[in-house]
Order: structure tokens, then C-alpha cells, then sequence
């Protein structure tokens, strides 16, 4: 079976749009493994419930937690074939972008290359593109590589905001596409249907 690790900071309805594809069939891959890098969140309390060895990351020492520098060694036992990045908002740290390049994809609730990089995260990213006066946004889902929302785009769906009236409503609009995009690609690459040629990502049928 394809072995997923999930990342986590938050709320975690794209982890749980990743458990309910799962359950329905959409998608043949397991959760092997929640890491998160703090202990109270919804993320956290769904894995748990259902059952998913859940791992504490932090950057700086702390007592029960791993470095996140020391992520790869745990996700190389754990057999790990694919990193999903669901609302994590901690950098990845280039050891382990170099132990699994093109293995670790990140979702993000914008267009790239576009509301991207440090900072450019949840609430912030919308309030950004509400104020830009933007007509569409959306989200994308990418490689992760050395660099904040940096590496080659996967797959982007868009959602017209033209009539919005906070950024709020543009977080429900990209939140419920980020749900079904995340859960596409996920498949699209544990059947191995992704593809890059000429440093373009391709999507097979
Ligand atoms: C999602 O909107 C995701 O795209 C965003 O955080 C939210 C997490 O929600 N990620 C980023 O902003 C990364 N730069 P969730 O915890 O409900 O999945």
C-alpha cells in the first residue's frame, strides 16, 4: 500500500479530505503517520481518532518532540512513499527535501506563483488577494523545495471571487476546491501518473 505522512499545524479539514477519500475508495494509499508541530489542534484530535501514530516537529529542542531535522530518519523507517504538506506552516528543512525531492507536495490557497512565500499562509494569503481587488483565486498544489511555495506546480483549480465581500468568503471558496484537489493529485501520484519533462509537470489519465 502507498504510505502517506501527513503534516499538520491546524484545523485539518484537508487531512480530513484525505481520510474521506480514503473511506469512499477514491483514493488506495494509508496514512501512516500525522506529524504535527503543535499537540492542541483539530488536525491532531482527528488523527487520533482515528487511530494515526501522531508525531510531534519542532525546529528548536523540546522535550517529546523531534527535531524536524530528524524527520527524514523516522519517515525512511516508516517506509514513507509520499509527504503531504496539509496546512503545515513550518519551513522543511533542506536535509529532508534532499532525502525526498519530488516526494513531498504542499497545498497552498492561492494561484502560484502569485500570494506565495514566507508569511503567505491561511487568513493572510486571502486578506492579500482581497485587497489586490483580485477576480479569481484558488489553490495550488505543488513539489516542495528549498525555497517557500517555490517548487513546480502539480495541479491549481480557481474559483471566481469577483463578488466577494471579505476574504473570508474567499477562504470558504478556495478551502472547498483545496478539498478536492489535494485529494486528486494525491492520487494522481500514488498511481504514478505524474510525470515532469522538460521541467513541466505532466498529469496522465
Ligand atoms: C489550508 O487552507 C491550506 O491551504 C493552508 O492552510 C490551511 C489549512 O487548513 N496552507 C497554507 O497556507 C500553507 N502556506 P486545514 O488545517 O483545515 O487543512
Amino acid at each position: 500500500m502507498f504510505r502517506l505522512a501527513v503534516f499538520v499545524s491546524g484545523r485539518g479539514s484537508n487531512l480530513k479530505a484525505i481520510l474521506d477519500a480514503i473511506s469512499i475508495k477514491y483514493l488506495n494509499v494509508e496514512i501512516s503517520a500525522v506529524f504535527a508541530d503543535k499537540r492542541e489542534c483539530g488536525a491532531v484530535d482527528l488523527a487520533a481518532n482515528h487511530n494515526i501514530p501522531v508525531y510531534f516537529v519542532s525546529k528548536i529542542f523540546k522535550e517529546n518532540y523531534i527535531l524536524l531535522e530528524q524527520a527524514s530518519d523516522v519517515l525512511i523507517n516508516l517506509k514513507i512513499d509520499l509527504v503531504v504538506l496539509a496546512g503545515f506552516l513550518k519551513k522543511i528543512p533542506d536535509n529532508l527535501v534532499d532525502h525526498f525531492t519530488n516526494k513531498i507536495i504542499n497545498i497552498h490557497p492561492a494561484l502560484l506563483p502569485s500570494f506565495g512565500g514566507e508569511g503567505m499562509y491561511g487568513m493572510n494569503v486571502h486578506r492579500s488577494v482581497f485587497n489586490a481587488s483580485c477576480k479569481v483565486s484558488g489553490a495550488s498544489v505543488h513539489f516542495v523545495d528549498k525555497v517557500y511555495d517555490n517548487g513546480k506546480i502539480i495541479a491549481q483549480s480557481c474559483v471566481d471571487i469577483t463578488d466577494v465581500k471579505s476574504p473570508e468568503e474567499i477562504a470558504a471558496r478556495v478551502l472547498e476546491v483545496e478539498h478536492k484537489l489535494l485529494p486528486f493529485v494525491i492520487k494522481k501520484i500514488s498511481e504514478n501518473k505524474i510525470t515532469i519533462v522538460d521541467n513541466r509537470v505532466f498529469i496522465l489519465n
